[in-house]
C-alpha cells in the first residue's frame, strides 16, 4: 500500500492489518503512550473544506506517534487555483514525508497522490471518506467482538461517506443495506465496486427506497447529512425530498434491540438524526470520533513509518 486514496483500491488483507494495527495502538497509547515511530517525520495536512475531526486526529496521531503536522488551508495553498495540483504535490512533497488532503474533487486528491514523491491520503473528497469508513469499522469491531454475521443499515444520502461504509463492508463480510430517496442512490460506478469486492465473500450489498427494510434486522443503524460540504445550495430541496430518512426512535426500533447508531458527524440533530437517537444509550458516535485518531495511527505508521 503506497497510498491511501479510497477503499476499493486496498485489498481486504491490508485493511484487516490496519484494524489490528489500530487495536494495537490504542491499547498502548491507553497504556500510557506509543512508540514514536514517526520520529522526524511531517504530514502536510491540505483542506479545501471545514473540518474538526480530520483536522485534529491526524495532528494528535502524528503527535503521539513522534511526528509532526503542519495545517494548510483553503486560503493558503489554492489547491488548483493559485498553482496546479501536480506543482503542489511536487513542492509540498520534497518538505514533508506524507500528505493528507481533503478536498471537492476526487481526481485532485488522485492527482496529487500521481505527482507526489511521498504517500496521499485521502481526508475526504466528493466520492469517498475511507478513513471515517475504517474508524467505524474499528469501532463496530470493538462494540460486538466481531466483523461478521452482522448487517448495516445505511440511511439518507448516497453520499461520499455512504460510499466508503459500503466499500468497506464488502471488505470486511457486513450486510450492507442503503435507503435513499430516489434521485440520491449511491453512484453506479461506488456500487459496482462494493458488489464486486462482496462477491468474493459472499456479502450482501443492497439499494432500495425504504428506511424501514433497510433497517430490519439490522445491527447497525447509520446515518450522515442530507447536505454535504460543497452542496449547500441544495439545502432546501434536500430538505423536502429526506423528510421520510430521518432516524428515529420509531425507526430505530425496527432495528435489532442490540442495534448501535453512527453517524461522522458534525451531526444536523432534528434533520437526519434526533436528539433522542443521538444522544441515546444505542448511539456510538463519539466512540466513532474518537477511533479516527486510533484508525488513522494505523495509516499513518503502515504509511510513513
Ligand atoms: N467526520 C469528519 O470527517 O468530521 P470533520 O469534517 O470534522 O473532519
Ligand atoms: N458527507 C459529509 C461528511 C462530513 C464529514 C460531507 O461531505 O460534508
Amino acid at each position: 500500500m503506497r497510498h491511501f486514496l479510497d477503499l476499493a483500491s486496498c485489498s481486504t488483507d491490508e485493511l484487516h492489518d490496519l484494524i489490528d494495527l489500530a487495536l494495537c495502538l490504542k491499547a498502548e497509547w491507553r497504556d500510557g503512550g506509543n512508540e514514536p515511530v514517526l520520529c522526524g517525520k511531517t504530514l502536510g495536512m491540505i483542506f479545501q473544506k471545514p473540518s474538526l475531526r480530520t483536522r485534529v486526529s491526524f495532528e494528535m496521531g502524528m503527535k503521539h506517534l513522534g511526528g509532526d503536522a503542519i495545517m494548510l488551508g483553503a486560503q493558503e495553498i489554492g489547491l488548483g487555483v493559485r498553482e496546479s495540483v501536480p506543482d503542489v504535490a511536487r513542492v509540498l512533497s520534497s518538505y514533508v514525508q506524507g500528505m493528507m488532503a481533503r478536498v471537492f474533487d476526487h481526481q485532485d486528491v488522485l492527482e496529487l497522490a500521481e505527482y507526489s514523491r511521498v504517500p496521499v491520503i485521502n481526508g475526504l473528497s466528493d466520492d469517498y471518506h475511507p478513513c471515517q469508513a475504517l474508524a467505524d469499522i474499528l469501532t463496530i469491531r470493538e462494540r460486538f467482538g466481531r466483523l461478521g454475521d452482522l448487517k448495516l443499515a445505511f440511511v439518507g444520502d448516497g453520499n461520499n461517506v455512504a460510499a466508503s461504509v459500503a466499500l468497506a463492508c464488502a471488505h470486511f463480510g457486513i450486510d450492507f443495506s442503503i435507503a435513499t430517496p430516489e434521485g440520491y442512490e449511491m453512484k453506479a460506478p461506488i456500487r459496482e465496486q462494493a458488489i464486486e469486492i462482496a462477491k468474493g465473500n459472499g456479502t450482501v450489498i443492497e439499494m432500495q427506497t425504504h428506511p424501514q427494510l433497510a433497517v430490519a434486522e439490522a445491527d447497525v443503524v447509520y446515518t450522515d447529512t442530507w447536505v454535504s460540504m460543497g452542496q449547500e445550495a441544495e439545502a432546501r430541496e434536500r430538505a423536502g425530498e429526506f423528510g421520510a430518512f430521518q432516524v428515529n426512535a420509531d425507526l430505530l426500533r425496527q432495528a435489532k434491540p442490540t442495534a448501535i447508531v453512527m453517524h461522522c458527524l458534525p451531526a444536523h440533530r432534528g434533520d437526519e438524526i434526533t436528539d433522542e437517537v443521538i444522544d441515546g444509550a444505542q448511539s456510538q458516535v463519539f466512540a466513532q470520533a474518537e477511533n479516527r485518531m486510533h484508525a488513522q495511527k494505523a495509516i499513518l505508521a503502515r504509511l510513513l513509518a
